[in-house]
């Protein structure tokens, strides 16, 4: 099983960026997580991120064409996209890759526009609130079998 992992915008700036909400690991510390649990579970992880949502939808084709990048199975996390993007849900809803909706914070804790998220209807499950751990639950998910 191959998983594709997407960071959306502003992810990049993870380890600075409002650690008391996001912690203080970097992305790059994330992706080597994650890339350990991959590996622990016999799993096979490539790591992506992106600040522009058209990369992000290419990504997501890219994944679920034939050819070197095809992926069977989606974790994402959208950023501030979760709570507007149609273009991302639609992309998601377009393709056959069952997907997991990530965040770092618990976004029902917080300002009430960043309640709602457009992309969890289109996903298998949403996992919030536990930092890094929300990815690590979401590739066991998938090397589980469980969704
Ligand atoms: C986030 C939550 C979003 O509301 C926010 O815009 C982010 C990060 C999270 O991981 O907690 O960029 O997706």
């Amino acid at each position: 099983m191959k998983i594709l992992v997407i960071h959306g915008p502003n992810l990049n700036l993870l380890g600075r960026r409002e650690p008391e909400i996001y912690g203080s690991e970097t992305l790059g510390e994330i992706n080597d997580r994650i890339e350990e649990r991959a590996r622990l579970r016999g799993v096979s992880v490539v790591t992506f991120q992106s600040n522009h949502e058209g990369e992000i939808i290419d990504a997501i084709h890219r994944a679920a064409e034939d050819g070197p990048d095809r992926c069977d199975a989606l974790v994402i996390n959208p950023g501030a996209y979760t709570h507007y993007s149609i273009a991302i849900r639609d992309a998601i809803s377009g393709t056959d890759l069952p997907t997991i909706e990530v965040h770092l914070s618990d976004i029902t804790a917080r300002e009430p526009f960043r309640k709602t998220s457009v992309i969890a209807p289109v996903c298998v499950k949403q996992i919030a609130g536990l930092g890094v751990e929300s990815y690590l639950l979401a590739i066991d998910e998938f090397a589980d079998g469980a969704v």
